[in-house]
């Protein structure tokens, strides 16, 4: 999926993305100094945490402007510009890890970015990540559903958020033996008054291009005060995230 990213804004209100990537970063099994591939890095934080773990680290990522501010912020790690779906290293790597970013890549092209993945790795290497499974954000969707409904217009998901079932399969299709695969709910709060307001602008740029300008506010309006007596308690926006958590081994 095509997406442009506000590396300022997504580094000043969605921090949350990168601080719950340690969780997933702890399933590496690695020795410190082994190297790491971080498939699509964003602004480069997580890589940077997995520096700081003791990896030997580098970021791959297929947004300029993420980049660009990844470089910035960390400029003694090594940021390659690339494809997750058609991409290969000079040399394979210990670890391939990635953190919220599959769900941005349609089903019919994971059987390449599984391929990609596992030719960057050395046999026995570890393929560690973490993404949207199937329920995330499902309130969110079946509102937004109806209030693109209300304006006679068509709301499509444009993301994969597969169940272990339906990823484990695909995983071990492409080489790998799955060792752990959890899929768990995980609310998550939002920034600020507007925090689902925000969210939506920011992840569903997509969507809403499909609707007029009048009608955008409206749908996210509408979606609030739908959503404010699920999502929101104590004036603390949550959104409904579920996660896919997998660990996999190059056979
Ligand atoms: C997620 O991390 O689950 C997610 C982020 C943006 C849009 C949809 C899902």
């Amino acid at each position: 999926m095509n997406m442009q990213w506000d590396a300022e804004t997504y580094g000043r209100d969605f921090s949350f993305v990168h601080r719950y990537g340690d969780g997933v970063a702890a399933l590496i099994g690695a020795a410190p100094g082994s190297t790491v591939l971080d498939l699509g890095c964003g602004n480069g934080a997580l890589t940077h945490r997995l520096r700081q773990s003791g990896f030997q680290v580098m970021g791959l990522d297929a947004s300029p402007d993420l980049l660009s501010a990844a470089r910035k912020s960390y400029p003694d790690i090594e940021f390659v510009l690339g494809d997750a779906v058609d991409f290969s290293l000079p040399e394979p790597v210990d670890v391939v890890f990635s953190n919220a970013v599959f769900h941005w890549i349609e089903k019919k092209c994971h059987p390449a970015m599984l391929a990609c993945v596992s030719r960057a790795l050395k046999p026995g290497g570890e393929f560690v990540f973490e993404f949207g499974g199937r329920g995330n954000t499902a309130w969110i969707e079946a509102a937004l559903e109806r209030a693109f409904s209300r304006e006679g217009y068509r709301y499509q998901n444009p993301f994969f958020f597969p169940t272990i079932g339906e990823y484990a399969p695909m995983v071990e299709a492409a080489g790998f033996r799955v060792e752990y695969a959890q899929l768990f709910a995980r609310p998550t709060p939002l920034q600020g008054e507007d925090g689902l307001g925000n969210w939506i602008r920011m992840f569903l740029k997509g969507p809403f291009e499909a609707l007029p300008g009048p009608a955008r506010q409206a749908v996210i309006r509408r979606a609030e005060a739908e959503l404010r007596p699920v999502l929101c308690r104590d004036g603390q926006w949550y959104a409904d995230y579920v996660r896919l958590r997998m660990k996999a081994r190059k056979l």
